[in-house]
Order: C-alpha cells, then structure tokens, then sequence
C-alpha cells in the first residue's frame, strides 16, 4: 500500500462545508491530546499536513485528507479539554455529533486511547457510543514509545478489558514518533473502505 498523493480537501465546522460523499471516509477519534493528527501525519507520511500542538485543543474543525483520490482520513477534535469553555465544548459536541451520526460514507472509526492510561471514563462512553452506531471494532493505542516493552501488553490487556473488546476486534498499539504501525493502519483503512488501492 503506497500513499501517491494526499490531500487537505476541506476543513470545515458544517455540513455545507464537508465534501461531497462521494469515496469512503474513516475518522479518528479520541481525547484532545491523544495524538490523532500526529497519527494522520505518520499513516500520510507526511510530518506537518495535519496540524499538531502539545497543548490541547489544537485541532478544532472536522479536517478532512484524501489519500490517492480514493479514501479520506477525517481528523475530528479531541474531546474531554477541559480548557474550553462550556459553550464551546458543546459546539464541539454537536458538530463531531452531527458529522459521526449523519455522514452516508462514514465506514469506521477508529477510536485512540493512550496506551500509557487507562481509558477514561469519556473514552469508554465513546466507545459505546460508536457501538450504537456500528462505527466501533478498530482501538488504536497510541504513544507506545512511551512504555517499557515489557509493560505494552499489560497495558492493552487494559484497554481491551475496560472498552470490552471482543476477539474480532482490532487493538494495534502505535507510535507516532517511531513511525510503529503506519503500514499496518494503511492496509487495514483501504481493507475496512473495501478499495484495492
Ligand atoms: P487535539 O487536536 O488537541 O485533539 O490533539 P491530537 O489528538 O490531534 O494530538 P496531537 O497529534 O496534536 O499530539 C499531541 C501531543 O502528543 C504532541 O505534542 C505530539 O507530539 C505528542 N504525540 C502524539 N503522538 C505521539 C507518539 O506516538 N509518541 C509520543 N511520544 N508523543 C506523541
Ligand atoms: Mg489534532
């Protein structure tokens, strides 16, 4: 699986904004922080497309990036800053809320948690949420670098447990500054789209 071309499409805070649902699209999930856009960057091979910030909050539009013309990686903002103030996090709410809920060609979304905490208790209704809408099934453990190896499996033995993973359910642990799982993610978003390449 080879990236030929990317490219930021839309960057928008409305439906009206968003690009035609024309190809399939897999969105990222998780708590502001957890490393979604540093994650686009590694899977595009592409250090600076998507924006990234060590302070939270950075990413607040729903970005969208098309790979090869064929499948777009949506990078949502992160949930749980609380930093925010209330009306603006309820902004932040409705519109992830109203693109997860409404968009024909949303084929997955691929949840992250960090792999060095036990998820949150915002992770877990996220993912139950995704359950709901059968958006769920693919868990990316992000920050691997920042564990002993030892430790990595202990700690998804975790995840799986607390977001009640079933055995058809994929966990790949990942780092962003390793580039650890980019080639992995490729393949498994153009098998989940259903595209050859
Ligand atoms: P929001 O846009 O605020 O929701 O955050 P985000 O989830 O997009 O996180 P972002 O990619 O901006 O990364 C947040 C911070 O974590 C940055 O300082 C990144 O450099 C760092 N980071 C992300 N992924 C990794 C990783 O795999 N390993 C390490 N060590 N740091 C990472
Ligand atoms: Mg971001």
């Amino acid at each position: 699986m080879i990236v030929k071309s990317v490219d930021l499409v839309a960057v928008g805070v409305e439906l009206k904004q968003y690009p035609l649902e024309d190809m399939p699209e897999i969105a990222i999930a998780g708590r502001s922080n957890v490393g979604k856009s540093s994650l686009i960057n590694m899977i595009i091979g592409r250090k600076k497309l998507a924006r990234i910030s060590s302070s939270p909050g950075k990413t607040q539009t729903i970005n969208f990036y098309e790979i090869n013309e064929n499948v777009r990686l949506v990078d949502l903002p992160g949930y749980g800053y609380a930093r925010v103030s209330k009306v603006q996090r309820e902004k932040w709410g409705a519109m992830i809320e109203t693109y997860l809920t409404g968009r024909q060609n949303l084929v997955k979304v691929i949840q992250l948690i960090d792999l060095r905490h036990p998820p949150t208790k915002q992770d877990i209704q996220m993912y139950e949420w995704l359950k709901h809408y059968g958006l769920d099934g693919i868990v990316v453990a992000t920050k691997a670098d920042k564990i002993s190896r030892n430790h990595i499996q202990k700690h998804m033995a975790v995840i799986k447990k607390d977001l009640g993973l079933s055995k058809d359910d994929i966990l790949i642990a990942t780092s962003s500054t390793k580039k650890q799982g980019a080639e992995e993610l490729l393949k498994l978003i153009y098998d989940t789209a259903n595209i050859s390449e």
